[in-house]
C-alpha cells in the first residue's frame, strides 16, 4: 500500500510504558494488566476492544488517574502520573480528563442542567453560563429541567457526555458509552464522540463491540491484560455504518 496515512499523531496525548496492574496479593492476586505499551496521539479517536475481564476498564481508569499502576510509566497530557496515587490526582483529572461511564452516573435528585452545573462548581473549571449551550450541543436544550428518571437511556447518556465536556477536557474517556443503548441512540453518542475528535480532542472509547471499532483512528485490542494488536485506520467509518 502507498500513500500517507490521514492520521498523523502530532503529539502524544497518552503514553503507557510497561504498565502492570495487579489487584490483591498472593493467591488472590489478579493480574489485570500484564505489561502494556501504548500510545494514543492528540486528536485521535482510539477504541479499546477486548473480551470481558481483559482489562479495558482498568486501562481506562489508569489513563484517567482513577486507578494507580502497580508498575510502569503513564504520561497523559504531558504529565507523568504513573507513580502517583489517585488521591493525589484530582488536580490532574480536573485539568485534563472527562469521563463518560456506562451507567451514566447522573445524580437522580438533580435536573439535567444541575447535573452539569455541579461539575463546574466542583472542579472550578468551565462556566455555568455554558451549560445551556452544552445541552443544546447534545440535542437536549428542551430537557434542561428534566430529572434523570424523566429521560430515556440515550438522553441520560447525552447528559453524561455534556457533563464530561463541561470542563473542556483535552481527553475524553468513555467506558462502554453505548453499552446500555439501542442502535439509534448509540449511534448518536458515537457521532458526538466523533465530533469531539474532529474538534481536536483525544477520545478513548472502550467497548467489547467490534462494530464500534470501525469509527476509530486506532483500534487497540486487549486480551488477558496484554495488547494483542494495534491497528490504524486511514478512513474511519461513518457512524451510520456501525451496527450491533
Ligand atoms: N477493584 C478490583 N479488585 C479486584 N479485581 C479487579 C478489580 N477491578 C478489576 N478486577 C479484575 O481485573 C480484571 C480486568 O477487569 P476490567 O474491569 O478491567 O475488565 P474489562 O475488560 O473492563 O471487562 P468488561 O468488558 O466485563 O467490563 C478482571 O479479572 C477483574 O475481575
Ligand atoms: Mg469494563
Amino acid at each position: 500500500m502507498t500513500g500517507t496515512p490521514s492520521v498523523v499523531a502530532t503529539d502524544t496525548a497518552v503514553r503507557l510504558e510497561a504498565v502492570t496492574k495487579t489487584f490483591g496479593t498472593g493467591d488472590a492476586a489478579v493480574h489485570a494488566l500484564r505489561g502494556i505499551d501504548l500510545e494514543i496521539g492528540e486528536g485521535q479517536l482510539a477504541v479499546v476492544l477486548g473480551p470481558s475481564g481483559s482489562g479495558k476498564t482498568t486501562l481506562c481508569n489508569i489513563i484517567g488517574g482513577i486507578e494507580a499502576v502497580t508498575s510502569g510509566n503513564v504520561t497523559v497530557g504531558g504529565e507523568s502520573i504513573g507513580g502517583r496515587k489517585p488521591a493525589d490526582l484530582s488536580d490532574f483529572r480536573r485539568a485534563h480528563v472527562g469521563f463518560v461511564f456506562q451507567f451514566f452516573n447522573l445524580i437522580p435528585t438533580l435536573t439535567a442542567r444541575e447535573n452539569i452545573e455541579i461539575i463546574v462548581e466542583l472542579t472550578g473549571r468551565g462556566s455555568k453560563a455554558d451549560v445551556p449551550g452544552l445541552l443544546e450541543s447534545v440535542g437536549l436544550a428542551d430537557k434542561a429541567d428534566s430529572f434523570p428518571s424523566q429521560l430515556s437511556g440515550g438522553q441520560q447518556q447525552r447528559v453524561a457526555l455534556a457533563r464530561a465536556l463541561a470542563t473542556d477536557p483535552a481527553i475524553v474517556l468513555a467506558d462502554e458509552p453505548t453499552g446500555a443503548l439501542d442502535l439509534d441512540t448509540g449511534r448518536q453518542i458515537l457521532a458526538l464522540l466523533q465530533d469531539l475528535r474532529d474538534r481536536g480532542r483525544t477520545v478513548v472509547v472502550i467497548t467489547h463491540n467490534t462494530s464500534v471499532a470501525r469509527i476509530a483512528d486506532r483500534v487497540i485490542t486487549v486480551v488477558d491484560g496484554r495488547i494483542e494488536s494495534v491497528d490504524d485506520t486511514t478512513s474511519p467509518a461513518n457512524v451510520a455504518d456501525v451496527t450491533w
